[in-house]
């Protein structure tokens, strides 16, 4: 299920989506009491992540699981670094325990980070798994409870860029991306690739600023080919949630586009 939901101004965008992965989290941990949560970088998730720090209570947080979509190369004290970022907003206010935590290891190469991280993430769901008396084939692709993305003004999403090789990846889950063009950081980066978001429970896009009106509405209207990297988020079967603001949002009722479930 694909859902459009446009919010009246930015607060009221990161207000709800910071409703929206609360009650994500309720469900998911009452499921199967742990909340695999992925983060995105970038300011409009920075604002909800500001919000999320100050729900202390909200959620059993020593349940939640927080991944990385993508990580700029640098070290984790950098001002660029995605888990920087995240700890900053919300990761320092929270009672969650430092081995729920589970960074992309910047500091090493980008090959390795996501060699490395892809092994994380196995390690992760071996363990979720083998605590129910499971085991996973090594190819069984894990479902992320909740990847929260942005979207660039470029129509990039994590640090999959348009026209880079790392949308064709179709094997691994974590790729090295070198970026030598804006937008800035330029810095290479490690990402999820789309086989892994699109395996996802369900994936959420928030998107603020008129800066971005022109891009939502070539990207929800269908007009670009090839595709941009924000269109080839199609989750299998899990649900597709975009939650912008008015200013984003403007031209997409010309499109007839609304608030609504489609
Ligand atoms: C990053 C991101 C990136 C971001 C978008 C939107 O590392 O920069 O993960 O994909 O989410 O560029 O960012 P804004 O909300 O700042 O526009």
């Amino acid at each position: 299920m694909v859902s459009l939901l446009i919010f009246p101004d930015p607060v009221e965008l990161y207000k709800a989506a910071c409703q929206h992965i609360l009650r994500a989290g309720e469900r998911a941990i009452a499921q199967q009491g742990y909340f695999a949560f992925v983060l995105a970088g970038g300011s409009t998730p920075q604002a909800v992540y500001r919000l999320l720090g100050q729900e202390h209570a909200a959620l059993d947080w020593g349940r939640v699981h927080f991944f990385w979509g993508d990580e700029r190369c640098v070290p984790p004290d950098h001002p660029d670094s995605n888990y920087l970022m995240a700890r900053e907003a919300m990761l320092a206010y929270l009672p969650v325990p430092q081995e729920n935590i589970h960074r992309i290891e910047s500091e090493l190469t980008p090959g390795q980070a996501a060699r490395a991280y892809e092994e994380q993430i196995r390690e992760f769901y071996r363990k979720v798994l083998s605590n129910r008396g499971l085991r996973a084939g090594s190819s069984a692709i894990p479902s992320f409870d909740l990847i929260l993305l942005g979207m660039g003004e470029d129509g990039h999403t994590a640090s999959l860029f348009p026209g880079t090789p790392a949308l064709a990846e179709s094997q691994r889950w974590v790729t090295a991306v070198e970026h030598n063009q804006p937008p800035p950081p330029l810095v290479d980066r490690v990402t999820f690739t789309l086989p892994l978001i699109n395996a996802a429970r369900q994936v959420v896009f928030i998107v603020a600023g008129e800066n971005k009106a022109a891009r939502l509405e070539q990207v929800l209207a269908g007009r670009s080919d090839p595709p941009l990297p924000v269109q080839l988020v199609q989750p299998a079967s899990g649900n597709l949630t975009w939650m912008v603001d008015q200013a984003a949002g403007v031209r997409l009722s010309s499109w007839g586009l609304e608030s609504q479930q489609y």
